[in-house]
């Protein structure tokens, strides 16, 4: 195939994604790009009145925070009367909201905003309080008479608290959903509650079962880790937490397509543990994934130096673009995660952040950044400066503060342009490790991730092939049982590969599944086992270009291996 130029293309697809039959959420019209806003919980848990609302609606007008794009202000938890009412019904502490839901909803629409709410799968939310399991249709039509467009449903008394359990509860909430013409965001906290945050348990299976089933229900979910509340708790540092919340949501990219979004959690943006630089980093990488950017913080109050990167009109862009990428990892080392994604006009982003100690310089090579003309001078702009540079062959990024991230945005439109390969790591969530290249007739491994060239792969979407940067004329090839480096020949079965939703990365031959098992080896496909959950790929892009291309792959498969997702 021609290099295409990607404008056009990905524009193609964006409106393939949004409107196509393909895509099995449903309603992909109901929230095409991450909402932004606020919510209480991280920054005061249960001590909330309407005033912390009014006062914080009034903020977000003044501060301009509205205007940027936070347009949402959320209730969490701990807003209820201890019981229902007579006829079963939901209602507020009277002592906390004296004017009521209906009205502090009116007060809110009435500045621009929209109004969301919290509740519970089980018969008791977190905080103690009345659960709608069982009232489900009710509540939901109940939450709608009080002006609400937005419900995250946590998961706390789920009981039994199996995976087949949870999957009920919350297509309860999707079937009452899905009689009301006007049907509200639905957040759901049910991949948390199987999450290794959670459970302890490095057996992701019915992490992966849940995320597989989330985008046919809902439009978000918080998939993992509650992000570090404002009154520090025992154990993770507020960096840590934020970096804890961040892994979690590398994980689980491939989800993520417009319509549905991987919620890693609140902006904690005056959280007193985190410098400016570690906030900065938190908004930044969540921009980058196209996540939900929901401020749990006193906004009254907040620092003008706080709101200024909150309302950085660059990457709110990149967050809102309408393709809804979330970036990937390219490489990992002790020091760098470099990560890269493309914009529905065809531009590329690149988001390095410095996890490691100390400021610290990076070259990213332009192959590594899926850009195929290595020759061409490319126009890139710093999207925390404004500032325009230029570069060739690679990007320098000089004096990296440790716990900053610098995001390029790279301009590729134009004549010249020869489109972008999907380029990136192939790790394994369970086991952390990356696919490692040797050289030809060797087994690829799995080895600590490390940055290197033998660890960052490129895709040739049309051959569907898979080459490492350290070696692009070798091949990864399926041998007896095997994975091996061998040259690269057109239309060789044994090198073509397919990666779907579903993680596996399968052998177009042998039908196999890389597995991560005495180095790396092929074998029959089964339910989300760690071995083969590696595939948590991270190849960005991979899936818009099958797509372009026509390979059968599918987005969303609603049957695996026999079992019903
Ligand atoms: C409302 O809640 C905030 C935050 O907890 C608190 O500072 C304030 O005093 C409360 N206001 C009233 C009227 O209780
Ligand atoms: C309402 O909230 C107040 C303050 O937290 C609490 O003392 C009271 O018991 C609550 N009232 C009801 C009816 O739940
Ligand atoms: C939870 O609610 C359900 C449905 O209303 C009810 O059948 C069940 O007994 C309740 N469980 C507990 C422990 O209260
Ligand atoms: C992992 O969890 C799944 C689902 O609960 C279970 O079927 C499987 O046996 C577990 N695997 C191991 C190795 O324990
Ligand atoms: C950075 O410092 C922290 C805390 O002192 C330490 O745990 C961590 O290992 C260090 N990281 C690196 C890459 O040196
Ligand atoms: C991107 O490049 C094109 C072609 O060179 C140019 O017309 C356009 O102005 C550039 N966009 C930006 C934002 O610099």
């Amino acid at each position: 195939m021609a290099p295409h130029t990607s404008a056009s293309l990905l524009a193609a697809i964006t409106t393939w994604m949004i409107s196509g039959s393909r895509a099995s959420i449903q309603r992909p019209g109901l929230l095409p790009t991450p909402p932004m806003g606020f919510n209480d919980w991280s920054r005061f848990e249960c001590a909330i009145n309407q005033s912390v609302f009014t006062e914080t609606a009034d903020a977000m007008v003044s501060k301009g925070l509205l205007t940027a794009g936070y347009n949402r202000i959320n209730i969490d938890d701990c807003w209820m009367a201890d019981a229902r009412t007579e006829e079963g019904k939901l209602t507020w502490n009277e002592t906390l909201f004296p004017n009521g839901l209906p009205w502090l909803g009116e007060y809110l629409q009435d500045r621009g905003f929209h109004f969301g709410i919290y509740e519970d799968a089980g018969n008791e939310t977190c905080g103690g309080y009345p659960g709608s399991y069982g009232y489900e249709e009710v509540d939901a039509h109940t939450f709608a008479s009080w002006g609400i467009d937005y419900l995250k449903v946590d998961g706390c008394h789920v009981t039994p608290s199996t995976e087949d359990e949870y999957h009920k509860r919350y297509a309860a909430w999707h079937k009452a959903f899905s009689k009301m013409s006007d049907p509200l965001i639905f957040s759901q906290s049910a991949p948390a509650y199987f999450s290794l945050w959670l459970t302890g348990s490095d057996n992701l299976t019915d992490w992966f079962t849940v995320m597989d089933w989330v985008p046919y229900n809902g439009e978000l979910a918080r998939h993992s880790s509650d992000i570090l509340v404002y009154v520090g708790v025992e154990g993770l540092s507020g960096w840590e937490s934020v970096m804890q919340n961040y892994n979690y949501n590398t994980q689980v990219a491939r989800y993520q397509v417009p319509g549905y979004f991987n919620d890693p959690d609140f902006l904690i943006a005056d959280n007193p543990e985190l410098s400016l630089d570690e906030k900065r980093s938190q908004f930044a990488l969540w921009a980058s994934f196209s996540a939900p950017l929901i401020i749990s913080a006193w906004i009254p109050s907040l620092p003008d130096e706080v709101v200024s990167y909150l309302k950085n009109s660059d990457l709110i862009e990149i967050d809102q673009d309408p393709l809804a990428q979330q970036a990937t990892l390219v490489s990992r080392d002790d020091s760098f995660d470099v990560l890269t994604r493309s914009l529905a006009n065809g531009d590329r982003v690149v988001t390095v952040l410095n996890r490691g100690n100390s400021t610290d310089d990076i070259s990213i090579s332009a192959l590594r950044l899926g850009l195929l003309n290595t020759k061409r001078t490319y126009s890139a702009k710093n999207l925390w400066t404004g500032e325009f540079i230029r570069f060739q062959g690679s990007l320098e990024i000089r004096g990296l503060a440790s716990h900053a991230t610098a995001v390029f945005r790279i301009n590729l439109s134009g004549p010249s342009s020869f489109g972008v390969s999907p380029t990136g790591m192939i790790f394994n969530a369970a086991s952390t490790k990356c696919l490692t290249a040797g050289s030809k007739s060797e087994e690829v491994e799995f080895t600590t991730c490390a940055a290197t060239d033998a660890q960052v792969w490129q895709i040739r979407p049309l051959l569907s092939t898979i080459s490492p940067l350290s070696a692009p004329s070798l091949c990864l090839t399926a041998t007896a049982g095997k994975v091996l480096l061998e040259d690269c020949e057109l239309l060789k079965f044994t090198q073509e590969w397919e990666y779907s939703v579903s993680g596996y990365l399968t052998n177009k031959h042998t039908h196999e599944c890389m597995t991560e098992m005495a180095g790396a080896s092929l074998s029959e496909c089964q339910y989300e086992v760690d071995s083969q959950l590696w595939l948590h790929i991270v190849i960005g892009n991979y899936l818009i270009y099958a797509y372009f291309l026509d390979i059968p792959l599918s987005l969303y498969a609603t049957e695996r291996n026999g079992v019903e997702i």
